[in-house]
């Protein structure tokens, strides 16, 4: 079974969208193994996209990521990265396709609603990040 890290972005829990975003996952079979909401820091939210540090959008991105509460959750399930980023659709809302998160509730490249893990490292290091051994279902 895979693990990814899924993230309700500021901007999704304004809009009361966290149970849809959600039940796009469960209904794509993946289980949620673990859960909690949280309002990240500049820094936490710094350290979380420090890949992106060098990028032209990373303190616009940061600001945003500490503009209010996020849902962090880890998801488990066969191809699990897969599915979520599947269900996200394209960074861009404007080139995602259609029935996906982010043609379907996000508004812009920046407030598009949903992160998702891109590769198994990523995903390890991001659940890592967020959730300790305890706070995982097993
Ligand atoms: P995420 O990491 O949040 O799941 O999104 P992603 O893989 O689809 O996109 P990524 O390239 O990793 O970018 C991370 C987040 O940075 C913001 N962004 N803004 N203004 C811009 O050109 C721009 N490009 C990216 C978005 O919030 C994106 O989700
Ligand atoms: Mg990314």
């Amino acid at each position: 079974m895979e693990r990814t890290l899924s993230i309700v972005k500021p901007d999704g829990v304004r809009k009361n969208v966290i149970g849809d975003v959600i039940g796009r996952f469960e209904k794509q079979g993946l289980k949620v193994v673990a859960l909690k909401m949280a309002s990240l820091s500049k820094a936490e939210a710094e350290g979380f996209y420090a890949v992106h540090s060098a990028r032209p959008f990373f303190a616009s991105l940061t600001e945003f990521m500490s503009s209010g509460p996020v849902v962090l959750m880890a998801l488990s399930g066969e191809g699990a990265i897969k599915k979520v980023r599947d269900a996200m659709g394209a960074t861009d809302p404007a080139k995602a396709a259609p029935g996906t998160i982010r043609k379907d509730l996000a508004d812009s490249i920046e407030s598009n609603i949903v992160h998702g893990s891109d590769a198994p490292e990523t995903a390890a290091f991001e659940i890592g990040y967020f959730f300790n051994a305890l706070e995982i279902k097993r």
